[in-house]
């Protein structure tokens, strides 16, 4: 068995929220690396989405290992100190806790980790987001594991045709449920079509119950009880074989659909898919991106990555994203442009509504 964990924080913003410094890449690296050399990893790959810095680690401890957690955080705290050196902006942004305890989850790092038996062939595709909450898988992996219009070995392959289960965590509420696909996609949809509210954290294969997708469901701004962040989160799927091809993975992004975190978290966006070296979102602090790191394992070893969207097929996808962009822009401060006031990390109203409270008279 093997453990694939990816374990990512925004820790500065290079500049303001649109990137990372490679100084801190370089840190995060190094720690990798020796981590490597002292057998806790099998392997690690560092990579970055926007203003999050991604470290992507195989591993022989199991989901959820102390030491693994422990080691991450720590290294996040180190990149913090480079971040807080080159006073990048918002060094340290992440890091809701103090001290670490035992497991990243609800310190503020988002986490996505998945064990199992290594395939013959065992291609990964991880995708990671800026500028968007952990709702922002849903539509993709529907489409992926459940829409037969996107994926046609659903129909044609003997290996996928009992479908996929999916385990859809209430975020606001700390519930879950799991349905079936086909057979129950009128009652899942209604759940997955919320996906402020609603977030798959992992896909398994009905037949074989193995593994499919996992994601991370954090939301920062619940757990701090305040505005620090956008969840921007990361997403494993396993692909071929009894999983969607490689292609059938991927093809759900030609669309980019609309998802929240634009600027200061608060407003709905096209997701634009980019390689991850044109993952800076910097028009309006947006559009949110999605990048996609492809992996084939080989013994844990981590071969890759092929950095997915940089393939001239996504051209027209980044081109409606930003007439999508535009036509969102118009809005300016109203809605659906701006997230229901619900929704909205940063928000003015209690001050306003207090500051105008005498004015308000009965209709
Ligand atoms: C951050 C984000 C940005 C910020 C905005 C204000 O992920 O989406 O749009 O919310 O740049 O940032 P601060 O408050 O750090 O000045
Ligand atoms: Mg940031
Ligand atoms: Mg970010």
């Amino acid at each position: 068995m093997i453990t694939l964990s990816v374990i990512k924080a925004d820790i500065g913003g290079y500049v303001g929220h649109s990137s990372s410094h490679p100084l801190v890449l370089e840190k995060a690296n190094e720690r990798l690396a020796k981590a490597k050399r002292d057998k806790l990893l099998v392997d690690f790959h560092v990579t970055r989405c926007g203003d999050d810095l991604q470290l992507i680690m195989t591993h022989q401890n199991g989901e959820e290992d102390e030491s693994i957690h422990k080691f991450a955080w720590d290294t996040f705290l180190d990149c913090t100190k480079v971040a807080k050196e080159l006073k990048l902006h918002g060094a340290g942004q992440d890091l809701l806790a103090d001290a670490f305890s035992g497991n990243v989850k609800g310190m503020g790092p988002g986490v996505a980790e998945m064990e199992f038996e290594e395939r013959g062939s065992e291609p990964i595709i991880i995708f990671m987001a800026d500028k968007t909450s952990s709702g922002a898988w849903n539509l993709p992996l529907y489409k992926m594991f459940a829409d037969p219009f996107n994926t046609i070995g659903l129909v044609i392959a003997e290996n996928m045709h009992q479908g996929f289960r999916f385990e859809i965590h209430d975020v606001k509420e700390h519930k879950k449920i799991t349905l079936d696909a086909p057979d129950e996609i009128y009652d899942m949809l209604l759940f997955m079509g919320a996906p402020s509210r609603y977030a798959v954290k992992a896909v398994y294969h009905r037949g074989s119950n193995a593994i499919a997708s996992v994601s991370s469901t954090q939301r920062l701004s619940m757990m701090a009880g305040r505005y620090v962040g956008k969840d921007d989160p990361v997403c494993i799927v396993r692909s071929q074989g009894e999983f969607p091809a490689v292609g059938e993975v991927l093809e759900p992004f030609t669309n980019p659909f609309l998802v929240e975190g634009w600027m200061r978290g608060s407003h709905h966006g096209p997701f634009m898919p980019t390689s991850i070296e044109e993952s800076n979102p910097s028009r309006f602090d947006g559009p949110p991106r999605v990048v996609a790191a492809g992996f084939q394992l080989s013994g844990g070893k981590l071969v890759g990555p092929r950095d997915m969207f940089d393939d001239p097929s996504f051209d027209k996808a980044r081109r409606t994203a930003n007439e999508v962009a535009d036509y969102m822009r118009s809005h300016g401060p109203f809605e659906p442009h701006r997230l229901p006031l619900e929704e909205m990390e940063y928000t003015t109203m209690p001050q306003v509504v207090r500051k105008l409270e005498g004015r308000f008279v009965d209709l």
